[in-house]
């Protein structure tokens, strides 16, 4: 009988402003592998941006182009594969997960996550009288299916991107 090859990819997984996109582009070319961002695939296939998914469809219409886009995505090889941070809020992504390559969780403190985003219009979840109160809300929500789901976690406070990326193509 024919060899299986295993599955392989490598999807970054993490809250909004911890680095998945800029990391997971460091970590493809680390590897010689492919970069996709399933939030831009989502706005290439609909030919509008985020905002106007949740403006038009609401949070319930963008999950379901999500799921799309990431069960497309991870079965595809050699790619990296940069998430939502809200991808883990649905129990289907979460088990497309389950059945994933390589996850990588990249860490990140509340505070870090606000910095990195405070300037930025393209998220819906954050355009709130309190962004840091909704971050810490959503963290807490989600950061054990993050732990769950990971096999490798790296903590992206206090390291460059390009280090960063190093250790995960090194966790590979
Ligand atoms: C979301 C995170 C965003 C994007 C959408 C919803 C979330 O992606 O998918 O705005 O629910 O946390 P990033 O994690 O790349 O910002």
């Amino acid at each position: 009988s024919a060899a299986e090859v295993p599955l392989r990819n490598l999807v970054l997984i993490g809250p909004m402003g911890t680095g998945k996109t800029t990391i997971g582009r460091l970590a493809a070319s680390e590897l010689g592998w492919v970069f996709v961002d399933t939030d831009k695939e989502i706005e290439a296939r609909c030919g509008a941006d985020i905002p106007w998914i949740f403006d038009v469809e609401g949070e319930a219409g963008f999950r379901a182009r999500e799921t799309a886009v990431l069960a497309e995505m991870l079965g595809r090889e050699q790619v990296v594969i940069a998430t939502g941070g809200g991808v883990v809020s649905q129990a289907c992504n979460r088990e497309l997960l389950e059945h994933a390559g390589h996850i990588v969780y990249l860490h990140t403190s509340a505070e870090q996550q606000y910095e990195r985003t405070r300037q930025d219009t393209r998220r819906p979840l954050l355009q709130t009288a309190d962004p840091l109160r909704t971050l810490r809300r959503l963290m807490a929500e989600r950061e054990p299916h993050y732990r769950a789901l990971a096999h490798f976690t790296v903590d992206t406070d206090r390291k460059r991107p390009r280090n960063v990326a190093k250790d995960i193509a090194g966790s590979v």
